[in-house]
């Protein structure tokens, strides 16, 4: 996925570079920084010495030493100060110029702690907020791999704002579906109560229970061959040619693939190929496969992440889910987050991902 915000230790990372949240002398601190020193060895500060510090908002580069990364890119966050003094275009600075320098060293694949977020007091929120807008406008001409890293999830912060009506979604739909579940329980306690008390069922039985009784009565009789009997799920045609033919007409009635789906909507979208998947968070590699396969079969969050980039609304959305064999459900958390999403027409897979991780949700995208 181009872009995945992830629960992790940066300096475990494997990718071909890490950030550093550093300080201007970029001779080691507290943080990430310290972390990210300590696990690179002393090599590291020797190279660091050797830069001559760095601005706020710029970046310099050096070798990784004793981490799994190739680089190590250290940029120098603003000090939070409120918010008015520059601190939002700095820390944008911060992660366009690192994703700059990395793209110049050939990187693949890198990984940003959230700058500014911790000693240097940057609200959390306001942090995600233009961590994602930096590395999301740069994804949209460049191909890279960003990992988000956040360390301490309990401190992970959107905006209060969207987390409370996300939940306050939730829980109507819960409790909508749990109303509902309860007053079937209701019905089917009581239906079994007064079948266990009294045999035969009462007239004023519920249907739910008439439909059951006459099923059993149906299946208790006996039927001739001259009756021309229903056929039951579990029964076997003895008139095989006739069940083939039927398949066989059933297979020609195919509905189209989900690739098939997929181009269409690209197409009629003016969208081209690369906008969309750029606009979806897929990889351009597993864009080839499914353009390549008429039959590709999609994880639930690629369908999704294609919906979102195709801006469709609810219908739309099951239509594509379908051709993959999915649906959405609101019984799941995931589910509802997207929902949430689509009927409020936020079509930014960006902010979309940050709720799910807020949620603790699996991400869309590839
Ligand atoms: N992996 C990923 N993220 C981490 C890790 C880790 N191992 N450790 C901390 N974080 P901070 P700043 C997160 O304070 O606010 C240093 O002393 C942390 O939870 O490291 O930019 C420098 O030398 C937080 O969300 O950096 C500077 O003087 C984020 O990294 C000053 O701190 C940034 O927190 C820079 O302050």
């Amino acid at each position: 996925m181009p872009f995945s915000i992830i629960r992790d230790d940066i300096t475990r990372l494997t990718t071909d570079a890490i950030v550093n949240a550093a300080n201007s002398s970029l001779l080691g601190g507290g943080g990430v920084d310290g972390a990210i020193h300590r696990a690179a060895g002393s090599r590291l500060l020797e190279e660091c010495r050797t830069l001559g510090g760095c601005k706020t908002g710029e970046a310099k580069a050096t070798l990784g030493y004793d981490l799994k990364c190739r680089y190590v890119i250290h940029t120098v966050g603003p000090v939070w100060n409120g918010g008015t003094h520059g601190e939002p275009e700095l820390l944008y600075s911060c992660y366009k110029n690192s994703l700059a320098l990395a793209l110049e060293k050939g990187c693949e694949s890198i990984a940003f702690p959230l700058i500014s977020s911790g000693v240097y007091g940057y609200p959390k929120d306001k942090a995600l907020d233009v961590a994602t807008r930096a590395i999301s406008g740069f994804l949209a001409d460049n191909d890279m791999d960003v990992y988000l890293v956040i360390f301490d999830k309990a401190a992970f912060r959107i905006s209060s704002g969207l987390f409370d009506s996300i939940s306050e979604y939730i829980d109507d739909a819960y409790a909508e579906k749990h109303d509902d579940t309860a007053s079937r329980m209701m019905f089917g306690n009581a239906a079994a109560m007064q079948g266990a008390a009294s045999a035969p069922v009462s007239s004023a039985k519920p249907s739910a229970v008439f439909g059951l009784f006459k099923r059993r009565e149906k299946a208790a009789k006996p039927r001739g061959k001259e009756s021309a009997p229903a056929l039951y799920a579990d029964e076997v045609c003895e008139d095989a040619p006739c069940e083939e033919v039927l398949l066989e007409s059933y297979l020609a009635s195919q509905d189209e693939s989900f690739t098939q789906s997929l181009l269409r909507l690209i197409d009629r979208s003016g969208m081209t190929d690369a906008q969309c998947y750029r606009k979806a968070n897929i990889d351009r590699k597993l864009f080839s496969k499914i353009r390549s396969d008429v039959n590709y079969r999609p994880k639930k969050q690629t369908v999704l992440a294609f919906a979102i980039a195709l801006e469709l609304d609810l219908p739309q959305t099951l239509s594509l889910l379908s051709k993959a064999g999915y649906t959405l459900s609101d019984s799941l958390k995931f589910d509802l987050i997207i929902k949430y999403f689509i009927q409020n027409k936020n079509y930014d897979i960006f902010v979309i991902n940050q709720a799910l991780f807020a949620f603790d949700q699996t991400l869309i995208g590839c």
